[in-house]
């Protein structure tokens, strides 16, 4: 997720027992193919074999329109060291879409083809290739024809998240959609949008047939999310409880801090990681310290505040979808 899911995001969540994999926010190829130094700047785990400090692989995601120019970065990429390549047709950001990348390419499913071969036959084997996409621009039935083109061009698996570009993040999600793809296609789907807790899970699950599931919003809310969906799809790990305690809170968000300060220095980005992260927890469960934390203006003065923070009275705020 653009702007969310940073190294230290990425470190954090997959600190705790529960995703198999997680995914880079997009690098957006326009005009050129990025020098190989791009790469492992936009994520430092190719220089740890493309996993995360805990051993949890790491894809890695290109956006663009150009098929032979992100063919060649995903070849470099491949080079130093991404074991995956992942395709974002999903972004419905207007800057995106404006420089012909993201949700845009959905309304060309012939694009999308050559833009999956191509990448595809520059790095053969070396690494999985996979694809990000919305049920369409505005029609969402177009997805039979994109996921056509996805597994015809070569591509290991899609994600699809069940909302057209139209749709923006509105609800609701179309989980039966997925279903009808999942039974046409012979071929891997992610099922992803609005899994919000475990019920959503379970309701997605039932809807979908699927067997791998994506969360995003989700796992932010719930650092722990992850960890129950995971144990219930038979993944043997450690057990945590189905969301976090006040002190298992404090000491995440601690935990953030540290690693969020070790790639930079820069006090305002970490203060507003923060703040951002507590973001996700406000939109789904009631948490009344955010008006509080909000208005903080260093990082020093939260960690003393951190002490004082209840996390304790925290029950779904919406059902889901
Ligand atoms: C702020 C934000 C940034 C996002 N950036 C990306 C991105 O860079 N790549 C991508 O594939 N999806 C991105 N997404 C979409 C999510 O991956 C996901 O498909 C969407 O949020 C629906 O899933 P969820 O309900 O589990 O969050 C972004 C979503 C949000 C809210």
């Amino acid at each position: 997720m653009e702007g969310v899911t940073d190294l230290p995001m990425r470190t954090f969540q997959t600190s705790l027992p529960g995703y198999t994999h997680c995914v880079t926010e997009f690098l957006r190829i326009s005009h050129n193919v990025l020098p190989k130094k791009c790469y492992p700047r936009h994520a430092n785990e190719l220089n740890h074999n493309a996993k995360t400090p805990s051993g949890i692989p790491v894809h890695f995601q290109l956006l663009g329109g150009n098929p032979q120019l992100l063919a060649a970065s995903a070849s470099l990429a491949v080079e130093r060291g991404a074991k995956n390549i992942d395709i974002n047709f999903g972004c419905p950001a207007p800057t995106v879409n404006k420089r012909d990348g993201g949700a845009t390419i959905l309304q060309y499913p012939d694009r999308i083809e050559s833009i999956l071969k191509e990448i595809r036959s520059a790095i053969g084997t070396k690494a999985s290739l996979s694809a990000k996409i919305r049920l369409g621009w505005e029609n969402k039935t177009d997805v039979f024809e994109t996921v056509n083109r996805v597994a015809k061009a070569g591509a290991d698996w899609v994600t699809i998240h069940a909302r057209t570009k139209a749709q923006g993040y509105q609800p609701p999600v179309d989980w039966e959609l997925i279903g009808k793809i999942k039974k046409e296609f012979s071929f891997p789907v992610v099922a992803n949008g609005d899994i919000w807790n475990f019920s959503d899970f379970l309701r997605c699950r039932e809807i979908t047939g699927c067997e791998h599931f994506m969360v995003g919003r989700g796992g932010l809310a719930n650092p722990h999310l992850a960890n129950r969906i995971a144990r219930e799809l038979g993944i043997k790990i450690q057990e945590l409880n189905d969301f976090p305690n006040s002190t298992e809170w404090k000491n995440y968000i601690l935990d953030f801090i540290k690693i969020s300060q070790s790639v930079s220095n820069n006090p305002n980005y970490t203060l507003s990681r923060v703040k951002q992260w507590l973001g996700y927890l406000c939109l789904r469960y009631p948490f009344a310290h955010y008006q509080t934390i909000k208005r903080i203006q260093n990082i020093d003065d939260l960690i003393s505040l951190l002490p004082d923070i209840q996390f304790s009275t925290i029950h779904e705020k919406h059902s889901s979808s």
